[in-house]
């Protein structure tokens, strides 16, 4: 029998023989109460099985013990010494009858504690661990329900970004958000920074008179005079999807349920872009089910915002690289969108499950472009998220390969590959070629709804799908090997797309012939063409053949900034330095890590480059992102 089959199996009896709706409370002590050793099983097995028997790596909070449950934020976000003060208050429950409760900070400073109305706690600050902060102690007793902390974060704060008006599209007003995943939240408020709790909040956040406060919550759609602003979030949400931007900010509606926040002068511009956002919507709740977070809503940030997007609840967080005029990027915001349903909804239990965020949300994602766009676009994307997934395999460790991870002593942000999104796609994919897309789409319309606010293990989804969909079909599809071993299992699926077909024939003429001419229709390519032309230049393209192909397409100047970025990097490591004033310039403008990494290694594959590329970076390092700076950090060995 297969190790995969013996864990399901164990697991089934275990799971389905505790309870049959194993809500978030109960999943953790569910979780804890798997004894390795009373599976009769040989070692090899329980090896496996300890990876379900597991806590949360990345917190030094108690939470299984005194477990919080809803916080309220108070606080007053200061410019003028870049810092958050207030209180955060916590309303916990007391699971074990313990006498302290500990909660995660990162580089916060805490002035006070009260439990209840107002009395003054005892408390103490535990030791610093590089990697996860500094656990807070406060002293409870068996009635203590509510826990108030007074605090301020620091400038070693992680998860914020201070802009200074010139950072900002208006130039005028400055500019601060938050990035909360994967474990930041804890460097700006003092909680249990676990993924494995769920939490409703509010706040009252008080910002300079001039400013719009923004949350993961119910949000304004004017400024006010005051500069105070109040927000919920009553559906339960794991705390790295807690999230703030403050600024000079103007909303403008999409649809009934969509709408658009950004700086004046980039409304228009964004209005245009993500017009489709409604008709997203729409298309995701026919898929899978109804939409559970009331608005849905993007803020466009300025260009230091570290990702293309983030799924904060009700307000995703975009970079405005994705705004190219032309809508061709938008798949972005399909993507996040998908994340209300994969990883909002139904979220991963620990980062080592994080293949159960993105792998899911990537397969949604492409779902809804199909849906709007249609088979031949959605095609090109899911081609050239398999060309990502060749190059990661190529350099991933291999227990970096796997879907489920092993995170602990790591940052989680180490597992953000491609792996995750692109060989979890992969696999959902061959899950819905083998069982039919009428079968896989019931089973993912019923998974969400019966996992809804809820969290899940690897190990547990897998008991699922085998319960739904392979059991009873009697299939054998490698499973355990997609999920534990590195590589990539014969039978994934293969993408054909006929639109890069015809760009690949255009290749081989120009190559064969080295004449621009040859190379037909390109005036009807979308960005998804010209980037699998790019992407795809031999090594040996000569620096005249870059000339050609720049003079008659002008890439360098590109306003799209995927294709700017891949020329850029092709240019880099073919020598062609025409690029050179540009390339500069988008360095120290877009502090997308996607786009940053890439380039720096280009950039840092030779000794001249390198020096290049760090004299750039000391230049452009203020308009980064910690999460940016801190990997290119990493990158160069510098420590700017
Ligand atoms: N949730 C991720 C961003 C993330 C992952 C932040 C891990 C921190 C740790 C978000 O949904 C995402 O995947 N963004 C992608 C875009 C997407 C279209 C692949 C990005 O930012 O590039
Ligand atoms: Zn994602």
């Amino acid at each position: 029998m297969k190790l995969y089959t013996i864990i399901i199996i164990a697991l089934s009896l275990l799971l389905f023989s505790c309870s049959d709706v194993v809500s978030t409370d109960e999943s953790i002590s569910v979780e804890q109460n798997l004894n390795t050793d009373s599976l009769a099983i040989e070692n090899k097995e329980i090896q496996n099985m300890e990876l379900i028997d597991e806590r949360d790596d990345h917190t030094l909070s108690n939470y299984d013990e005194v477990s919080s449950r809803h916080l309220h934020l108070d606080i007053e976000v200061k410019f003028d010494t870049k810092t958050i003060v207030g209180s955060v208050t916590h309303t916990i429950e007391n699971l074990t009858g313990s006498d302290h409760v500990i909660f995660d900070t990162k580089a916060l400073n805490i002035s006070k504690v009260e439990l209840n109305d107002g009395k003054e706690a005892q408390f103490k600050m535990g030791e610093v661990d590089e990697l996860l902060g500094t656990p807070l102690v406060v002293s409870i007793d068996e009635n203590t329900t509510k826990v108030t902390i007074y605090y301020e974060t620091t400038e070693k704060t992680e998860a914020l970004d201070w802009l200074i008006p010139s950072q900002t599209a208006g130039k005028e007003q400055p500019f601060m958000y938050t990035q909360g995943q994967s474990i930041f939240t804890r460097s700006w408020i003092p909680l249990q920074g676990t993924v494995a709790l769920r939490i409703t909040y509010s706040a009252k956040v008080k910002v300079p008179k001039n400013l719009m406060a923004v949350m993961s919550a119910s949000n304004p759609v004017h400024k006010n005079d005051e500069g105070i602003y109040e927000f919920n979030m009553p559906q339960p949400i794991p705390c790295y999807l807690l999230a703030l931007a403050v600024g000079d900010l103007e909303f403008a509606p999409i649809d009934q349920r969509t709408g658009v926040y950004t700086e004046p002068s980039m409304l228009a511009s964004c209005v245009y872009e993500l017009g489709d956002m409604g008709t997203m919507v729409n298309e995701a709740e026919k898929l899978y089910g109804a939409y559970q977070w009331e608005r849905f809503d993007v803020i466009v940030l300025p260009p230091s915002f570290p990702f293309g997007g983030m799924e904060n609840p009700r307000l995703t967080f975009a970079t405005p690289t994705i705004i190219a005029g032309d809508r061709s990027l938008v798949s972005l915001i399909a993507h996040e969108l998908a994340h209300s349903w994969s990883g909002n909804l139904v979220t991963n239990s620990s980062w080592n499950d994080f293949w159960l965020n993105e792998g899911f949300t990537v397969y949604f994602e492409r779902r809804i472009m199909e849906a709007i766009y249609g088979k031949d676009y959605t095609d090109m994307l899911a081609l050239l998220g398999y060309q990502d997934l060749l190059e990661t395999l190529e350099t991933a460790t291999p227990d970096m390969q796997r879907l489920k991870l092993q995170l602990k002593s790591q940052h989680p942000d180490d597992g953000m590959t491609d792996i995750a999104y692109e060989k979890g796609y992969f696999f959902l994919r061959l899950l819905e070629e083998q069982v039919g897309r009428d079968n896989f789409d019931a089973f993912l319309m019923e998974y969400f709804d019966s996992h809804k606010f809820q969290t899940i293990t690897t190990e547990k989804f897998l008991v699922y799908l085998n319960e739904k969909l392979i059991v009873p079909r009697n299939i054998d599809l490698n499973i355990e090997e997609w999920v534990y071993e590195p590589g990539l299992p014969e039978n994934c699926p293969k993408v054909v797309s006929k639109n890069f077909n015809a760009v690949d024939a255009n290749m081989v003429q120009f190559y064969e012939t080295n004449d621009i001419s040859k190379l037909i229709d390109t005036d009807k390519w979308s960005t998804h063409e010209w980037l699998h032309f790019i992407r795809n230049l031999k090594a040996e393209t000569t620096v005249e053949q870059m000339t050609m192909l720049d003079d008659a397409f002008h890439f360098t100047q590109s306003g799209n900034s995927e294709i700017a970025a891949i020329w850029f990097q092709r240019s880099i490591n073919i020598g062609y330095d025409k690029i050179d004033k540009e390339l500069k310039a988008f360095l120290m403008k877009i502090g997308r890590r996607k786009f940053l990494m890439p380039l720096y290694t280009a950039l840092a594959a030779t000794p001249e480059g390198k020096e290049k590329a760090i004299a750039i970076f000391k230049e452009a390092r203020p308009n980064y992102h910690y999460v940016s700076y801190n990997s290119i950090n990493q990158l160069l060995g510098v420590n700017f």
